[in-house]
């Protein structure tokens, strides 16, 4: 009786120093960095191997100064979610299409990169190990950021010597301040995110520098983020600093086709599919300027932004407004609401997205 007791004292114990779920204040996540348990590291020298990988304690880690990814930007990222089911398991959605997208970037920026296989075995083992951060079902998502750096030693520009695949996670609700409300874009007319034949269209971690002066811009006027135009006519839509535009008109979905300066978003790719199992036509092709104009919505998507709807976008200072339309955000509400149940678990899934953990 006395080893019965003890066990169950020394289970209880461990319950109580590793909840399966943590305290946290759920109601009032954001997008912000909420350091968890574990982080995943793998590395790779010049024979373009990565090594079977550990998990380690969350915390720093250390570079040379002259590592490539702080001099010359060699790097690229990742975002994918897991959702909590309300049987407390967790699923991952599509992340084979990270492993995938983390390859093409992975060419395009010379670094050898993991093969699908390890990057989503990674990805398990790292959300696993997190499980107790893993948001209750319905208020938020633990998002996984996936890095491949050049963490080796360089000076003169060559591709680096060493490579670390990385990947921690961070409990997460709403990106936008706005939360589930239409945000505000302005459309840049300056700037541009991107050109054909440079790095728009793979995940590159610098991509993402060079939009942050026209978002501060465009914040301290008031606006959520901004809309960025091509670089050859100044006329067709691009994306979003952090996300995909879709614009709706009548039964018709129009997107910006993915021609290599946008971001070829899996988000995107899935509303595609979901759009068109609810009876619209997807359109994806140039989509100009003028054609918000006359709009009947519009949305953005993406991983962590989910599917978010605009409520007003400006434009060489006209203010074109969506929310006093006759329609209210309607198809985007449906997608959302089509996309996270499938996501959390809630509706069967019919396309194979998810991976149960
Ligand atoms: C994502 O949606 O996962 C992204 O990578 C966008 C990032 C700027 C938060």
């Amino acid at each position: 009786a006395g080893t019965t007791l003890g066990c169950q004292a020394s289970m209880a114990t461990k319950y109580l120093e590793t909840p399966e779920i943590v305290d946290l204040d759920w109601e009032n996540l954001g997008f912000g960095l909420v350091d968890t348990d574990f982080m995943y590291v793998a590395k790779c020298g010049p024979d373009g191997i990565f090594s079977k990988g550990e998990i380690l304690p969350f915390g720093n880690i250390a570079l040379s100064p002259s590592a490539a990814v702080l001099n010359y930007g060699q790097g690229l990222f990742e975002g994918l979610k897991a959702h909590r089911k309300t049987d407390g398991s967790v699923l991952l959605f599509r992340p084979e299409e990270n492993a995938m997208r983390m390859i093409n970037g992975s060419d395009r920026l010379c670094m050898p990169a993991p093969t699908i296989e390890q990057f989503v075995d990674a990805v398990k083992q790292t959300v696993m190990a997190n499980k107790r951060w893993v948001p209750p079902t319905g208020k938020g998502s633990l998002y996984i950021r996936p890095l491949l750096i050049g963490s080796g030693a360089i000076l003169g520009l060559a591709p680096s010597p060493e490579y670390t695949f990385l990947i921690y996670v961070s409990p997460v609700g709403n990106y936008f301040k706005e939360g589930l409300s239409p945000i505000n874009l302005i459309v840049e007319n300056n700037f541009h995110r991107a050109v054909l034949g440079g790095t728009g269209g793979v995940k590159a971690i610098g991509n993402y520098a060079s939009v942050l002066k026209a978002q501060r811009a465009a914040n301290q006027k008031g606006y959520s983020d901004v809309l960025y135009l091509d670089a050859v006519h100044n006329k067709y839509l691009e994306e979003v600093s952090s996300c995909n535009i879709f614009v709706v008109k009548g039964n018709t979905i129009s997107t910006p086709a993915i021609e290599g300066t946008i971001l070829p978003g899996i988000t995107r790719k899935s509303i595609i599919v979901v759009a068109n199992s609810k009876g619209y036509k997807v359109e994806e092709r140039p989509v100009s300027v003028d054609e918000l104009l006359d709009a009947d919505e519009v949305f953005c998507t993406g991983t962590a932004v989910v599917v978010s709807p605009v409520g007003s976008i400006t434009y060489l200072g006209k203010r074109v407004e969506y929310d006093g339309k006759q329609r209210v955000c309607d198809v985007s509400k449906q997608l959302y609401t089509s996309l996270t149940s499938l996501q959390m678990g809630l509706v069967d899934d019919r396309m194979g997205w998810t991976m149960q953990l």
